[in-house]
């Protein structure tokens, strides 16, 4: 755990808007993790949670697997030492020359989303003497809707659905080897019990499909979905997902699970700095605009819910409700309502917590040239900066 004096030395050393990652922290979650599930499950990392080599070294270290969606998250993987074979490519676009790439560099285990993934996939295999391993990703019709940011019971570019899938002759393939399926499309569950309703649907769902098109049901891949509490909730429950991954593999015919864990990996283990550039009180309400908003963490604006956020400058117990905002002229850029002390000032520092996943490398930094964050890591409980906070000038031409 970080202190909070040791977040005020490095806010003071950085001087501006900063992420910090507690690897330490990190680590033994993994490490927990990986002696908590059951034999019959296998962990990969998603890359897209949070790319940084200190976060891809550590998934590793742990010998969790690596999901990536993009050339660049493989290249970052191989460069942070992964072997393809430890790496599991998902993702709606996969171009024919970037399969061509993975399976030139040795991964085997694809996740198929659509016809023409499949087609080029074995063409390439066929001239290139590769036999690779497949899951066929399905999207399912649901019965209840909500919202998530895979798309939930919504129309997506994920998959194929399951007629789709069945005018498919996987016979014709011969170079691929068919190994199960992959269904991933309620995220940030805090709910056991939910996370196995879902997991029975897809099961159900997954079988009467592989027999319809003679799919072996080796593997089912449930991708991620397991939460991380943002504003109220308790965390998840680790000891009942196990207990209910168990159930699920003792009631099915699949022979292993595998899952892909991005937030509920490295949520928790992220944090964001940044300080009170203006305060002031706009047709009654009370404003805060900070140095940082949609422009390093863009997810109260896709998701609507904030981070918790408290001062690093002010321990008054009289609290005051403050709308924030970040920099950018744009009236999307909101951080959230949230209550600080009643004394919050120019200058101040919020630490928000909960940044780890989907925190700086899904926000927009480059609109209105704001200087991009500092990134810091606490590894051995020492503070290590991997990059200062840098100006417009950075990438401008
Ligand atoms: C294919 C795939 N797997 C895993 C994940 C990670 O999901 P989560 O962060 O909910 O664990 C994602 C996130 O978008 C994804 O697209």
């Amino acid at each position: 755990m970080i202190q909070e004096d040791q977040f005020r030395e490095i806010y003071s050393q950085q001087q501006g808007s900063t992420f910090v990652y507690d690897i330490d922290s990190f680590d033994i979650h993994l490490n927990d993790l990986v002696q908590s599930l059951p034999t019959q499950v296998k962990a990969y990392y998603a890359t897209k949670a949070n790319p940084l080599s200190s976060v891809i070294k550590c998934v590793n270290k742990n010998k969790i697997g690596i999901d990536v969606a993009s050339i660049g998250e493989f290249k970052q993987a191989l460069s942070c030492g992964v072997n393809p074979q430890d790496i599991i490519v998902t993702g709606p676009a996969k171009s024919k020359k970037h399969l061509e790439i993975y399976l030139k560099k040795g991964v085997n285990l694809f996740v198929i989303e659509s016809k023409t993934q499949l087609y080029d996939l074995n063409e390439l295999s066929e001239s290139l003497d590769l036999t690779p391993r497949v899951l066929l990703r399905v999207q399912l019709v649901w019965p209840e809707s909500g919202e998530s940011v895979l798309g939930g019971n919504n129309i997506t570019a994920f998959g194929l659905d399951i007629d789709q899938w069945q005018e498919v002759a996987v016979d014709k393939y011969s170079f691929l080897r068919f190994e199960g399926f992959h269904v991933f499309q309620w995220g940030n569950i805090l709910d056991a019990q939910e996370l196995y309703t879902i997991w029975k649907s897809i099961i159900h769902e997954c079988q009467n499909l592989a027999t319809q098109i003679n799919v072996a049901c080796k593997v089912i891949d449930f991708g991620g979905g397991w939460g991380i509490p943002y504003a109220n909730g308790s965390p998840l429950d680790m000891t009942q997902v196990c207990t209910y991954l168990s159930k699920v593999l003792s009631e099915n015919i699949f022979e292993e699970i595998y899952i892909e864990l991005g937030r509920f990996a490295i949520g928790e283990f992220g944090y964001y700095m940044s300080h009170v550039i203006d305060r002031k009180i706009v047709r009654g309400k009370d404003i805060l605009v900070l140095e940082g908003g949609m422009n390093h963490l863009i997810r109260p604006v896709l998701t609507n819910q904030s981070f918790p956020i408290k001062s690093l400058s002010s321990s008054k117990d009289e609290l005051r409700e403050f709308q924030l905002h970040g920099p950018l002229c744009s009236s999307l850029d909101t951080v959230g309502l949230h209550n600080l002390p009643d004394d919050t000032k120019i200058g101040d520092v919020l630490l928000f917590s909960q940044c780890g996943a989907y925190g700086f490398t899904e926000s927009m930094p480059f609109f209105l040239c704001h200087d991009l964050p500092a990134e810091v890591i606490v590894k051995d409980k020492k503070t290590k900066i991997l990059r200062d906070s840098v100006d417009a000038s950075w990438w401008l031409r």
